[in-house]
């Protein structure tokens, strides 16, 4: 039997630096893809691409057809969660996802505490789908919701300016709200581990507004957590492969790497660089950072800031991607623009 293939964002994952970083983009299948759009137009709302494991496996496969990117991000969402615990969730066009609030103690002691797996099915069925159609060095993630960045979304009932009403939640009803990060922690790892099973090579776990907290509340509803997840994740597949986002973590970072064990971070494009280098990535790889207003800008200003990226971190374990999501206005031409620029870098 031949050495399976290399696959340089695992192989990154396992501590192997790659003189070429390989490349990939977070919200890579999406809105600014006219093909998604088609997709999306055909099947009606978001969720019945999410609840179609064909469709999610098709949309999963579109940047990397477009691109080569070195990782596929299966298609699905962050609400997944509260919705496989009977929160139902439902999208308007153009926005994001509403939720009925949960903003008392007592309905969180009425919340249904396991996830119903016919609601991830279809995801982990699109991850076996797309696991046979992907080539042979191209990682394949599975993701989820992190439980602060989940609650947010929950305890409001959609997304929130700051994150208001789940910081007040968490200041006014402590024990109900650790209540409720347990029951998502819970969630995530069955969660994570049914992607794994289904074929995901690693997971990505995003802490989106994870910087709306001090560092005291950053350490109970985003560290704490993470690790439980990590701990819980690994207890039940050993040596699986986690990547942690914690966006907006600033300082706080090294010690979330240490006290998590993730063995990547995903940074955002406002981390400052020496610190990155000198107190995360001496221990874990490092995921980022492109602004995506650089993405969307395009021309010199992208060439400068891709260049900006990969001096600041190719020199260790990395990762090219943006610090967060490509928005849906960007040009592909923007896109191939940084692909090309990454590819043709020798580190
Ligand atoms: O390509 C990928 O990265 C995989 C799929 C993916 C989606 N959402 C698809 C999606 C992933 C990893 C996410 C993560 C996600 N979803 C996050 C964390 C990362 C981040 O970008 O902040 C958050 C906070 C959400 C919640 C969410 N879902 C919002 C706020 C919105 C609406 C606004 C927006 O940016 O689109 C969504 C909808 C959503 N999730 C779409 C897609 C492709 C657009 C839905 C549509 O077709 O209208």
């Amino acid at each position: 039997m031949p050495a399976p293939a290399a696959k340089p964002v695992l192989d990154v994952l396992a501590g192997q630096r790659q003189a070429n970083p390989p490349v990939w983009m977070m919200r890579q299948a999406g809105r600014y893809l006219s093909e998604y759009r088609e997709l999306r137009a055909k099947a009606g709302g978001f969720l019945d691409l999410v609840f179609n494991a064909e469709l999610s496996a098709e949309i999963t496969l579109q940047p990397i057809r477009r691109f080569g990117f070195d990782a596929a991000i299966i298609f699905s969402d962050l609400p997944l969660i509260p919705h496989a615990l009977g929160r139902h969730v439902r999208y308007e066009t153009g926005e994001g996802p509403r939720l009925e609030p949960l903003d008392t103690p007592a309905a969180i002691d009425a919340m249904q505490t396991r996830v119903d797996p016919s609601v991830i099915a279809p995801t982990c069925e699109a991850l076996r789908i797309v696991k046979r159609e992907l080539d042979a060095r191209t990682t394949l993630l599975g993701f989820c919701g992190a439980p602060w960045t989940v609650a947010t979304y929950m305890v409001a009932g959609q997304g929130t300016p700051d994150q208001v009403p789940a910081r007040l939640f968490a200041y006014r009803y402590p024990d109900a709200f650790a209540r409720l990060i347990d029951i998502l922690a819970d969630a995530a790892i069955d969660f994570l581990v049914a992607q794994l099973d289904a074929g995901a090579d690693a997971v990505q776990l995003f802490d989106t507004w994870a910087g709306a907290l001090p560092s005291a509340g950053f350490a109970k509803w985003v560290t704490a957590p993470a690790q439980k997840i990590v701990a819980g994740v690994r207890a039940k597949r050993p040596g699986a492969k986690i990547i942690g986002f914690p966006r907006g973590a600033a300082s706080n970072l090294p010690a979330f790497v240490d006290a998590t064990s993730v063995d990547a971070v995903s940074i955002d494009w406002t981390a400052e660089p020496s610190l990155i280098r000198e107190r995360v990535q001496n221990k874990v790889a490092v995921q980022g950072n492109l602004d995506p207003m650089a993405l969307l800008a395009g021309g010199d200003a992208l060439d400068r800031a891709v260049d900006d990226v990969l001096t600041n971190f190719s020199g260790g374990r990395f990762i090219f991607n943006l610090g967060h999501g490509i928005t849906q206005d960007t040009p592909i031409a923007n896109v191939e623009r940084m692909v090309k620029r990454v590819r043709a870098f020798k580190g």
